[in-house]
């Protein structure tokens, strides 16, 4: 049964933790409150639950909880992710707690490859600038935050690689065992990096979804028991970290929402907060009102919810990844049909571009930008470059396309053609013979 969205469900857990502004989880199907706790599916009808604020269940707020003095409040924070503490569910002191401090990461004006593609204004969110080189330091810290607050001892995750490395690199700052869990055969990159932090490393013979799957068994088990799986028991918590995106979008551009944003989809929780961070910023006083739309990027080999949106269906069909965009390699991905909805509402869409593409955007971004990214960022911009030439993004629109993670994680889609120019002696002999004029 439904509750009214200020009922509230008792659950086990006791209520008295600090979770700064949060007053509960609720339920994004049935809308049911629940007190804050390590849960992450409501009892009453299953749905994913979301953390709840005052300004979602309709609460009054105080003068300064909202507007300039917010503002204010949120400007004078530090250069992370902890500015935003007054809209996370966190405590207000959080900065001052062990922790990567990841966020405020370079909004790039990429005026270069805005010209290249046909487009007024252009900007890249460049999350590769994150403590371990990709957007996954947000949502962890986060839940982090969270498995402290719960007195879990263990940090795990079932990962396609990034979150393995901020899992174990957060847990290493925070003074936390860490056991994480990715499929066999990713990048050598992301191997090293969540096995440098001397923290525990487990590759299971499947894919990213079998990965998940066998989380899903730990947790219920009692190995599993003092654990805090930031992706799976965290959930609620870690998806606020993404909200951070939405919000530092809008703060570097002067408080403005942008006309359309390019987001990647792997799960679907990274749009779907970015979402859910342009609607609070509306709500709170922060930015003017103003339509905006959201596109999702998907690489073809790994695509259900760019099929499903082209398809019109409200339901996200599971497939067996098969492309070098191995961090967007889920295949069967929880928020799927919210990724549908949000792309539908805001009058974007659903897009995939094959591994060819994204290796040449990858290129082009480089070449144009001097910014290296991951495949994830050559699926981003090799999405916005085909909804420009397909005349789906208004070239006089202002367009801002994430890069959430870093090249050097995935030199392979690169390496082929990866070579000096010339190598020569170390002399100007040598140097006027390879390049007689000098170009
Ligand atoms: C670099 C990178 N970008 C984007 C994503 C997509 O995140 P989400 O699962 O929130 O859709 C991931 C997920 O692992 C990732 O590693
Ligand atoms: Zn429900």
């Amino acid at each position: 049964m439904a509750l009214a969205s200020t009922e509230s469900v008792s659950t086990s857990t006791s209520t008295s933790y600090d979770f700064g502004p949060a007053v509960g989880l609720s339920c994004r199907e049935c809308g049911a409150l629940y007190d804050l706790g390590p849960n992450f599916a409501c009892i009453e009808c299953f749905g994913p639950l979301e953390v709840a604020y005052p300004w979602s269940t309709g609460r009054e707020l105080a003068a300064d909880q909202v507007g300039e003095a917010l503002r204010a409040r949120i400007e004078s924070g530090p250069g992370s992710i902890w500015r935003y503490a007054p809209l996370l569910p966190v405590p207000a002191d959080v900065a001052t707690k062990p922790n990567l401090a990841p966020g405020w990461t370079k909004l790039v004006k990429a005026d270069n490859l805005a010209k290249e593609l046909g487009l007024r204004s252009l900007h890249v969110k460049d999350d590769s600038g994150n403590p371990t080189h990709s957007f996954k330091d947000r949502v962890v810290a986060i839940a982090l935050e969270a498995a402290r607050t719960f007195g879990f001892h263990t940090l795990s995750c079932s990962s396609t690689g990034n979150l393995a490395g901020a899992v174990t690199a957060a847990a290493a700052r925070a003074g936390l065992d860490a056991c994480v869990f990715i499929p066999a055969g990713l990048e050598e990159a992301k191997i090293v990096m969540a096995s440098v932090y001397g923290k525990r490393l487990v590759a299971i013979e499947g894919t990213y979804d079998d990965v998940n799957r066998f989380c899903s068994e730990l947790i219920g088990d009692p190995i599993g028991e003092k654990w805090g799986f930031v992706n799976v028991n965290l959930r609620p918590y870690y998806a606020e970290g993404s909200k951070t995106l939405a919000y530092e979008i809008a703060e570097q551009l002067g408080w403005r929402l942008p006309d359309n944003v390019v987001i990647p989809v792997a799960s679907g929780s990274q749009l779907t907060k970015i979402d859910k961070g342009f609607q609070e910023l509306i709500k709170l006083g922060l930015v003017e009102e103003k339509p905006y739309r959201i596109f999702g990027a998907q690489a073809a080999g790994c695509a259900p919810v760019s099929a499903a949106f082209k398809a019109g269906h409200d339901v996200v069909r599971p497939v067996r990844p098969d492309t070098i965009a191995k961090s967007l390699a889920i295949g069967n991905p929880a928020d799927g049909p919210y990724v549908l909805d949000i792309a539908r509402r805001t009058g974007g869409a659903v897009e995939d571009v094959t591994d060819e593409e994204i290796v040449d955007a990858v290129h082009l971004l480089a070449r144009t930008e001097g910014i290296f990214a991951e495949t994830a960022g050559g699926v981003t911009v090799g999405v916005l470059r085909k909804l420009v030439a397909d005349g789906r993004i208004d070239p006089d629109a202002e367009t801002v396309v994430l890069n959430t993670g870093d090249g050097l994680k995935t030199l392979d889609a690169v390496s082929a053609g990866a070579r000096p120019t010339a190598t020569i002696r170390p002399s100007l002999d040598a140097y006027r013979a390879a390049f007689p004029d000098n170009s």
